[in-house]
This record gives structure tokens, sequence and C-alpha cells, in this order.
């Protein structure tokens, strides 16, 4: 940018000292805005609520609705590991066994499946077609049974559909695939460099203050559970655990008062959710399949090339889920998503046939939240969308899931075994050549002798 004259490095040193000072004043000049803005956006959300319901979206958006992902959590469940001190930890306390949905996680789900009915109904005909709507569950009895119970409301029997006039009720296809075989919604397909990445950021100065910071309340709740809880990840479990039976009015016992619902369990809990897609590596590794799954789609949907020429896609599945897909998305804010959480991913063509994507969180039975994509705002061209989420964007999974050697250990590269088999054959050249001398020294010998014999 500067010529290399004596009046550039002057003018280059003047700008350096510029920017110094620029730098300096900046530092205290963004958190000031900082502080600004979200005394601004609080100002703003106040009156938003105190006008009551916000605007609805689905009016206000430009474009034309053609497109919908949902992807959601289960309903209300039975705790899925009770702690070894537990109370309440008799399989007889819980009727339908462990992690098992419950008649109110039934509900939740159908009043869901009636609310996207509601809000879908230009989109969706009354009549089931499996050309309209695809539905995929993880392989987990109560996400498959939420999704049951949300199409019982989303597509109860009218007209031709009815089959039996006492059954308000008709069977729709839900796909699944064993978990560990699923790189997509379960995300549960071995994923070794995803492995690696994780127990790198585990084991980093940074995350082990993290941990740290919370040794007392670990070592408080180990003690009192009678089992280890060293990591976020144990304490949401057990977090979740006293969640369950306090919903269920079931008398926690006294050493909880302490810790549940307290501002420092909470947070760990809520922590632990953000830790799989805490770089952008682990959400490209964790996250990004769904991710790209859902954008290809999109893609096909608008240019025509989905086949059969769906408008609805659904995926049932985890708290996990969402806060994966959110915190890829950067849109995440550090919560427990509650039973039925759900996320909507609309596809909109305007006049000129592009496509904007709008995401709306749904947490509450309210009205669901639009989302403000960072840099793009609540309707974001395809396009845009699509580069702006580039870096967690699989290219090839599986190829970027294998873990080069530069990841490994001594052990796992086998260098070990490399090792062993380079002595091996150092020790057979040398057993060789000894050999060889040997030979050579006896016929050195025989020749002596031979000569000797002879004289
Ligand atoms: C942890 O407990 C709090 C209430 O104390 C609850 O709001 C939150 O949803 C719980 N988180 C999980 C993961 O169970
Ligand atoms: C727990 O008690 C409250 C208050 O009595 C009641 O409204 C709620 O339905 C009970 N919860 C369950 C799961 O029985
Ligand atoms: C709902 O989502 C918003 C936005 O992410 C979050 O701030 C809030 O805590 C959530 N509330 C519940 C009940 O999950």
């Amino acid at each position: 940018m500067f010529s290399r004259s004596r009046c550039g490095s002057l003018v280059t040193s003047v700008a350096l000292k510029m920017w110094n000072q620029l730098r300096q004043r900046c530092l205290i000049v963004i958190p000031l805005l900082c502080v600004l803005s979200f005394g601004l956006a609080n100002a703003l959300h106040g009156y938003a609520n105190a006008e009551g319901q916000p605007p609805d979206m689905l009016a206000t958006l430009p474009g034309q609705l053609k497109f919908v992902h949902v992807i959601y959590r289960h309903g209300d469940r039975t705790p899925v590991d009770p702690y070894p001190t537990d109370p309440w930890g008799e399989r007889k306390f819980w009727s339908t066994g462990w992690g098992q949905l419950t008649n109110l996680g039934k509900q939740d789900h159908y009043d869901l499946g009636k609310w996207l009915r509601n809000r879908y109904s230009n989109l969706l005909p009354f009549q089931y077609s499996n050309e309209d709507i695809f539905v995929q569950s993880t392989d987990v009895d109560r996400t498959l049974m939420s999704a049951q119970s949300n199409l019982a409301g989303l597509y109860e029997p009218q007209g031709e559909d009815i089959w039996n006039a006492d059954i308000k009720w008709q069977p729709i296809p839900i796909h699944t695939t064993p978990e560990k075989e699923d790189p997509i919604l379960a995300a549960k397909a071995p994923c070794p460099a995803f492995d690696y990445e994780l127990a790198t950021l585990e084991s980093s100065p940074e995350f082990k203050a993290m941990t740290e910071k919370h040794r007392d309340l670990f070592a408080y709740l180990s003690e009192k559970a009678g089992r280890s809880v060293k990591t976020f990840v144990d304490a949401q479990y057990l977090n979740n655990t006293l969640f369950i039976e306090n919903l269920y009015n079931m008398t926690l016992p006294e050493w909880t008062k302490k810790v549940y619902g307290g501002e420092e369990l909470t947070y760990v809990a809520n922590f632990a959710f953000v830790i799989s897609t805490y770089t952008r590596k682990l959400a490209r590794l964790k996250a990004g399949p769904l991710l790209k799954d859902i954008f290809n789609r999109f893609e096909e949907k608008s240019s025509r090339r989905l086949d059969p020429d769906r408008s609805m896609w659904v995926y049932s599945a985890h708290d996990t889920t969402i806060a994966n897909v959110l915190n890829a998305l950067k849109l995440f804010e550090i919560h427990s998503p509650p039973y039925a959480a759900c996320i909507l991913m609309e596809m909109r063509l305007d006049e000129s046939n592009t496509p904007l994507v709008s995401i709306f969180y749904k947490n509450t039975t309210a009205e669901p939240l639009p989302l403000d994509i960072p840099g793009c705002g609540p309707s974001c061209p395809l396009k845009s969308l699509v580069s702006l989420y580039q870096d967690v964007l699989p290219v090839d999974w599986e190829r970027e899931c294998k873990r080069t050697t530069m990841m490994m250990t001594y052990e796992e590269a086998n260098l070990g075994t490399a090792t062993g088999i380079l002595i091996l054959i150092v020790i057979a050249l040398l057993f060789a050549s000894y050999g060889l001398m040997i030979y050579y020294r006896r016929r050195n010998y025989k020749l002596y002798t031979s000569y000797s014999q002879m004289a």
C-alpha cells in the first residue's frame, strides 16, 4: 500500500501511531458500544413484550412459503439413569421404564402437531401423502413415539383418510437408522477426528480452568450421589434426573437443596450443551451432516429438483440435536432445550424465485422466536446462508472423520509395531552376518587344514 520512499515510511510510522491510538480508544469504545446496544436490545424486547404477541412473521416475511424443515426434541420422559443413592431410583416408581416417553410427553407432541397443522395448513394438504412430507427419527423409543404422537396431531384423518370411525388416528411412516450407523440425525456414527478434537479441547488449559472452577460442586455431587461427577456432562445428567423427579413431585433428598435449582448447577448443566460444538471443527463434524442435508434439500427444492417434490421434512431427535444445530449456526443462547423444543427452518421464494431462509425457535407454548441470522437477518438468501456457514458444512464427512497420523499418539499410530518390526529386521541381519562370518571362517579353516594335511 505504501511506496518504499522515505516519505512512504514516514506515512507508515504516522499511520501506525494513529492505529495504535485508535486501538487503545477502541478498547474503551467497543465495550461501551456493547453495553449500550445490549441496553437498547433489552428496552426493545421489553417494548415487544409490553405490546403482547410479536407480529405474525408468516405474514410479514417476504416471499411465499414453499418448504419447511422441522427439528424437534421428544416430549416429557422418565429419567434415563437414576444415581446410586437415589430414593426414587427403583424401577417401580417409573411405570414405563427408563428414558421412555410419558403420557405428558405424548400430549406435548400431539399439541405441537396441532400447532404445526395450524401454521402450515397452506403448505401441507389435510390429506396425508408421502409426496408432501418425510419424517425421520433417531432410533430411540421416545423420539419414535414422539413423532407418532406429533403426527397424530398433524394428520388427524379427514374425509378419505378415515379408515375407522372410532379411531381419530392414521398410520404415517417414520423412518429411522440405527444410531451407530447414523451420522446425520443421531450423529453417533464413529468419527475418530471428532473424538480427537474433543479430547484436545478437554485437555486444553482454557477448558481445564473452566472445569476447575466447579471442582467443589463436582466433589459435593460425587459424594452425595454416590457416583463420580467429573465433567459438565456428568453434572448435567444428575441435574436432569433431579429435574424430572422434582417435576413429578417426588421429594428430593435434603442434600440437593444446597445445589439443585441453584445458579452454579443450572449453569453447568446448561453449559454441557455447547461442548460438542465448542469449536467450528467440532460443530462441522457433529452438526455439519444435518445442516448440509437441510441446505442441499433447500437447494433442490428451489431449483425444482426435489423428487418427490415435498413441502415438509421432519426430524425427531434430542435436546443435544437442538443445541448442536443452533450452536453450529451461532444462534444458541446457553440453556437446556425443553421438551418438544422445536426449530423451524422455512424457505420462501420471492417474485424473482430467489430462495430466502428464515429460522425460528419454539421453546415455549407461545409463538416461535424469529432468529436473527448473524450478518444476514431474519430472512436470509439461501446462497448467503450457505456461504455464511461454509465452515461447518463438511465436503466429505467420512474422509474428514479419519484421523491422520499427526493426530495419533505413538501407540495408536502403531509406531510401536513399526519399531518392533525394524528391531526384528536388524536382529535378523545381525544373525545373518554373524552366520556368514562363521561360514567364511570355517571355510578358511578348512582351506587351512587341507593345506596342512597336504603338507
Ligand atoms: C437443570 O435443572 C434446571 C432447574 O433447576 C432446569 O431448568 C434445567 O432444564 C435442567 N437441565 C437439564 C439438562 O436437565
Ligand atoms: C405436581 O404437583 C403440581 C401441584 O400440585 C401439579 O399441578 C402437577 O400436575 C404435579 N405433577 C405431576 C407430574 O403429577
Ligand atoms: C428459549 O430460547 C431462548 C432463546 O434461545 C432462551 O433465551 C430461553 O432461555 C429459552 N427458554 C426456555 C424455557 O427454554
